[in-house]
């Protein structure tokens, strides 16, 4: 794919749906009773490999452009799959599948594609085999996971990382349990599940960073509106930030708390982001407007992590067209992500000219240097691949971005939409 600088970008767009609330929403249908139409879906590559592995359990789920039907089974319904649950690049769908597969009363084998494969699965296995999950990984516990369901009981865990797909593992299981479970977090992590579970007639309660999630007998299926994906939206108001000339309105993004990171911190350098909440839901959202404007370096780390952490490769981009230092730590995680985060984007951003030195926890940049096109590899990672995008829009001269296809990961029509506001 190849991008050239661009003169301004506007308009008014909306941005691909909600990827973790996508995923959830399948998750809950299919152990609830009754229908669960699940409006604004994400028709993204991650959300089809979750709604595959439960129509393999039996699960009928249609889909008619971006709504999805889900006609749940029940609590106890799902049957044994005949094949392996292949997971694809999905974090999200394999970490959660343990937790819920863990308490069911068959056996299956989850696997995924060759970054799956080197994710960290101990951490979800671990604590599941506290609650007397048998579950068996390969090499280190990395998928292929073979899952013998069996009965489960409630434990109290300290999460050694604040993930949310770890959190939410153990919630799913604690749904099966004997006894509550209860899930101290080291740091607020995105909460869809929680609200989620809340929605479908579950008991969960959530104070301070203890969750706490009783057993349930049955959940109820409904209807769910996905809003839009703000880290995907994070693309879109960076491209607006740093590209001279430019205004952007996206409409209907979720507005989550444990999401907004992203808005915090590029207010925090100068940006001009207005935020007109529309809907209050259990999920708010609402209209974000972006302009083009100067920024400056700042500091990233701690609590922000987690509600940003998956924008922290596009505001590296940021930060390079940031006047002055931006200091990215408490960021380990981004190593252990699709791909290495920190290395590519030390890397990448160096091909375009930026002083970027990577550290054990993060990135340190020394931003607002005039940057150059360049060829980027985007390491199969989706996020890699448009937050080059983004680099290269603001870049002088025209750029490449290498096997961009694994946008379709999480934004199947991301260069569409960046289409319609170029100008
Ligand atoms: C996700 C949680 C985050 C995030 C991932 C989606 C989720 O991962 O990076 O893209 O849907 O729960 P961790 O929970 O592992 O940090």
């Amino acid at each position: 794919m190849k991008i050239t600088v661009s003169k301004g970008l506007r308009g008014t767009i909306t941005v691909a749906p909600d990827k973790s609330i996508s995923h959830r929403a399948v998750m809950m249908g299919s152990i609830s009773k009754g229908k669960t139409v699940i409006q604004n879906f994400l028709m993204g590559e991650d959300c089809l490999s979750t709604i595959a592995c439960f129509r393999q359990m039996g699960i009928p789920i249609e889909a008619k452009d971006n709504q999805i039907t889900v006609t749940g089974s029940g609590l106890r319904g799902l049957r044994a799959p005949q094949e392996m649950l292949y997971t694809g690049n999905s974090g999200t769908t394999t970490r959660l599948l343990c937790g819920l597969l863990a308490p069911q009363n068959f056996s299956c084998i989850l696997d995924g594609d060759a970054s799956i494969r080197k994710r960290p699965m101990n951490r979800v296995i671990d604590p599941l085999r506290e609650m007397g999950a048998k579950l068996i990984g390969t090499e280190g516990d990395c998928t292929p996971i073979a899952i013998e369901g069996t009965s489960l009981k409630g434990i109290t865990y300290v999460l050694p990382v604040a993930s949310a797909q770890l959190k939410s593992a153990l919630i799913l299981a604690g749904l099966y349990a004997e006894g509550e479970t209860t899930i101290v977090e080291p740091k607020p992590s995105r909460n869809h599940t929680e609200l989620m579970i809340n929605g479908f007639g579950g008991r969960i309660s959530a104070e301070k960073n203890r969750i706490t999630v009783s057993p349930a007998e049955e959940l109820f299926g409904h209807a769910i509106e996905v809003p839009g994906d703000i880290s995907s939206a994070a693309f879109f108001m960076i491209a607006g930030l740093i590209v001279p000339n430019s205004e952007i309105t996206i409409r209907n993004v979720g507005l989550n708390e444990t999401r907004t990171g992203i808005i915090d911190v590029l207010r925090s350098m100068g940006g001009s982001v207005h935020i007109e909440k529309t809907g209050s839901g259990i999920e708010p959202s609402g209209d974000i407007t972006v302009k083009h404007s100067p920024l400056h370096g700042t500091e990233i780390g701690g609590d922000l992590v987690p509600r940003l952490i998956d924008e922290l490769p596009v505001l590296s981009v940021a930060a390079a067209f940031a006047e002055g230092r931006t200091v990215i730590r408490d960021a380990e995680e981004l190593k252990v992500k699709e791909s290495n985060r920190i290395d590519a984007m030390e890397t990448e951003l160096k091909k375009a000219g930026v002083d970027v030195q990577s550290t054990d926890d993060g990135l340190i940049i020394e931003g607002g240097k005039p940057l150059h096109s360049g060829v980027f590899e985007t390491y199969g990672d989706h996020r890699i691949a448009m937050s080059m995008t983004v680099l290269a829009l603001a870049a002088e001269g025209t750029s490449t971005i290498k096997n961009h296809q694994c946008i379709n990961i999480s934004y199947p029509d991301f260069f569409r939409t960046l289409d319609s506001i170029c100008t």
